[in-house]
């Protein structure tokens, strides 16, 4: 694994267990102002990359099923799987998901790319596992990704993007669709 990876790595396990106490009410502002913006249906496939502790599957509570959580941090996912038994959560690099190719409805990547040493690499493997036409969210640090930077990544890897604003704390957000299928 390459040395910022393994920080990171290494970084993230040493603080889970403070992951939740610390960041649940940043998290939660901002998929409230993202899934204020899109639906998601109960019959979709979701996979949330970089998903840590799975606040995500908190926020939507036992509305959506088929919520898979993959990270790099092994600490992070055992966090998530003490609270979500049901869901599965698994262990991966962004870069290299353990996926077929089509797969999923809508794949979530929430505060994440600002870790990974070439965020274009983890947006086109994003691309390769979304079936056609499906839906990329992907949120990164403002302080570190300008809003044309971050419309050119998508762009980039073949998306078009739907919408793309500053949310209210930290992040960047954009939604897009899986483009040339
Ligand atoms: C700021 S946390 C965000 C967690 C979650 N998305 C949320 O909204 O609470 C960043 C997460 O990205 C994960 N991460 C960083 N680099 C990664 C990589 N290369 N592959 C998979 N996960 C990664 C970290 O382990 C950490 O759990």
């Amino acid at each position: 694994m390459k040395n910022k990876k393994y920080e990171v790595r290494r970084r993230y396990d040493a603080t889970a267990t403070q992951y939740d106490k610390r960041y649940l009410d940043i998290q939660m502002t901002k998929y409230n102002e993202i899934f204020s913006e899109i639906e998601i249906d109960d019959s979709e496939i979701i996979l949330d990359v970089g998903g840590g502790t799975g606040l995500l599957l908190d926020f939507m509570g036992n509305q959506i099923s088929n919520v898979f959580c993959c990270d790099i941090s092994f600490n992070m996912l055992k966090e998530g799987k003490n609270k979500h038994k049901a869901n599965h959560f698994i262990c991966a690099d962004s870069d290299y998901l353990p996926f077929k190719e089509n797969i999923f409805n809508k794949v979530i990547c929430i505060s994440v790319i600002q870790n990974v040493p070439n965020p274009q690499k983890t947006v086109r493997e994003i691309y390769s596992i979304l079936r056609c036409e499906g839906i990329l969210i992907l949120t990164a640090l403002a302080k570190l990704f300008s809003d044309s930077k971050i419309g050119e990544i998508t762009l980039k890897a073949n998306f078009s993007v739907l919408k793309l604003w500053q949310l209210s704390i930290e992040d960047i957000s954009v939604i897009a669709k899986k483009n040339d299928c």
